[in-house]
C-alpha cells in the first residue's frame, strides 16, 4: 500500500466536525443534540435570494469567469463602499467560500517554511490553509482574562523572523467575538509597515457589531493599502452558508495575479451562489436589522446564562456570533466527548467545540469550549439548562 502524505497527516481535525460521529450516535440513539458547534446560522436566507434562484432563465449553467461574474462584482464595489472601503471591480476576486479565500491568498503570498502570525485562539481552518500552503503559523496566545484584546506590540516583534511574511487577523473575531479597537488596529497597521508584512484581514463578521464601538477594516489603515488582503464571504451575513460564495479583496497588482492562478486553475466560482449572492445584495434593511436584533437578544440571553452555571465564565463578545467560555472541566476535548457519548438529560445533550482545537500553544484552551449562538432562544434555554446539567454529573468536574 503506498503511504498518504505527511501533509495530511498533519492536518489538524476541525475542532469543530471531529466529534460529528459521536454526535450521530446520540441521535441515532434517539437522544436531541443541540448544535452549539457550529456557525451556521438557522435563521432564512434572504427571499431575494431565493427568488433569484427560483427564477433563473438560463440554457446552460455554464462556467463563470474564474475572478467571478462582473455585475456581481460590480454590486460588492456599492457594498464595500457603504463600509468606507473604496475599491473597484478589479480589486475583487470571488472565491468558493471565505475558505477558498483563506487559501488562495496563502497559496499566492506565502512560501513554504514563510512564517504567519496569528493571535490565538484563532479559527482553527487557518491552521489547516497553513499547512496545506507549507506556510508556518506562529501564534500570539491571548487571554479570556482579558477579554481576548489584541497581544502587544512587544509580544508581535519577539516573534518576527526573517521568514516572517504575514500578520492575519480576523475583525469581529471568531471564535472570541473580540473587536479590535482604533489603537489595536494602528499598531497592526504600524507592525505591518515597519517589517513590510501582507496583511490579511478576515472580516465576514462586519455586520455583526453590537456595542456601538466601530468596525475598522484593514482597508480604512492608511499607509499599507496594497499589504492588505481582505478575506470576505456572505455565508453568515445572508445565513447563506451553502451557497459557497467569498471573495479576496486587494489592491496588491502582484497577488492579483498570482490568486488568480489559483482561480484559472479552479476554473470557475459556483455560478448558482454568485446568482443568489448577487441578489442578496439587494436584501432589504429591514432584514438585515432583524438578523442584527435576533442576533443582540441570543448574545444576552446565552452570556447571561452561561455566567449564571457555576464555574462558568464567558466575556461578553462584541461581534460574531460566538464566544469562549471557561468552563469547571479538567479537559474540554474530554467533556465535550462525554456529553455526546455518556450524558443526556431527558432525552437531549449539546454538542459544542473544544477550545484546544483554536489554539497552537500545547496546553491552551484545555477548559474552554466556543459556543456559537446560532439557535433560537427556546434551543439556547434547554442547551444552557442540559449544560448545567452536565456539568453537575461530569466526573472531570474541577470546582
Ligand atoms: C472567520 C471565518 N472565516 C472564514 C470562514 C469561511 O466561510 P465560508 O467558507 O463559508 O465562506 C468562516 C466560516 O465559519 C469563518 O468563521
Amino acid at each position: 500500500m503506498p503511504s498518504i502524505s505527511q501533509r495530511g497527516v498533519s492536518m489538524p481535525a476541525s475542532p469543530i466536525r471531529k466529534l460529528v460521529p459521536l454526535a450521530n450516535k446520540a441521535k441515532a440513539k434517539g437522544t436531541k443534540v443541540y448544535h452549539l458547534n457550529i456557525g451556521q446560522p438557522d435563521l432564512p436566507t434572504p427571499e431575494v435570494a431565493m427568488d433569484a434562484i427560483r427564477h433563473i432563465d438560463r440554457k446552460v449553467l455554464e462556467y463563470s469567469p474564474s475572478e467571478g461574474i462582473l455585475s456581481f462584482r460590480q454590486k460588492l464595489v456599492k457594498y464595500y463602499a457603504k463600509f468606507n472601503i473604496q475599491v473597484t471591480t478589479d480589486d475583487i476576486i470571488v472565491t468558493t467560500g471565505g475558505s477558498e479565500a483563506v487559501f488562495f491568498s496563502f497559496m499566492a503570498c506565502l512560501d513554504p517554511g514563510d512564517e504567519l502570525i496569528v493571535p490565538e485562539p484563532a479559527y482553527a481552518n487557518y491552521m489547516a490553509f497553513a499547512i496545506s500552503s507549507g506556510a508556518v503559523i506562529k501564534t500570539i496566545p491571548s487571554s479570556i482574562e482579558e477579554g481576548f484584546a489584541l497581544p502587544s506590540v512587544e509580544q508581535f516583534e519577539k516573534l518576527i523572523t526573517p521568514r516572517t511574511k504575514a500578520i492575519l487577523i480576523c475583525n469581529p473575531n471568531n471564535p472570541t467575538g473580540y473587536l479590535y479597537t482604533q489603537k489595536e488596529m494602528d499598531q497592526i497597521r504600524d507592525l505591518v509597515k515597519k517589517y513590510d508584512l501582507f496583511l490579511f484581514s478576515d472580516e465576514v463578521y462586519r455586520e455583526f457589531c453590537y456595542t456601538g464601538a466601530p468596525y475598522i477594516s484593514a482597508f480604512h489603515l492608511k499607509g499599507i493599502e496594497n499589504n492588505v488582503v481582505l478575506v470576505d464571504s456572505v455565508s453568515k451575513r445572508y445565513s447563506e452558508c451553502g451557497i459557497r460564495i467569498g471573495a479576496i479583496i486587494t489592491k496588491n497588482q502582484m497577488v492579483k495575479e498570482n490568486v488568480m492562478k489559483w482561480c484559472q486553475a479552479r476554473l470557475s466560482p459556483p455560478l448558482l451562489g454568485q446568482i443568489a449572492a448577487e441578489a442578496s445584495l439587494d436584501t432589504p434593511d429591514d432584514y438585515m436589522l432583524d438578523v442584527y436584533n435576533e442576533y443582540v437578544e441570543r448574545r444576552k440571553f446565552l452570556i447571561d446564562g452561561l455566567n449564571r452555571i457555576p464555574g462558568c465564565y464567558s466575556p461578553i463578545p462584541m461581534g460574531a456570533f460566538y464566544t469562549m467560555a471557561k468552563l469547571p472541566v479538567d479537559d474540554a476535548d474530554k467533556f465535550c466527548a462525554w456529553c455526546l457519548e455518556k450524558f443526556e438529560y431527558e432525552g437531549q445533550t449539546v454538542m459544542m467545540a473544544p477550545g484546544s482545537g483554536f489554539y497552537t500553544t500545547p496546553g491552551l484552551g484545555k477548559n474552554e469550549v466556543r459556543i456559537a449562538y446560532v439557535l433560537n432562544k427556546e434551543d439556547l434555554a434547554k442547551a444552557l439548562m442540559v449544560l448545567a446539567k452536565a456539568l453537575e454529573a461530569y466526573p472531570g468536574r474541577t470546582v
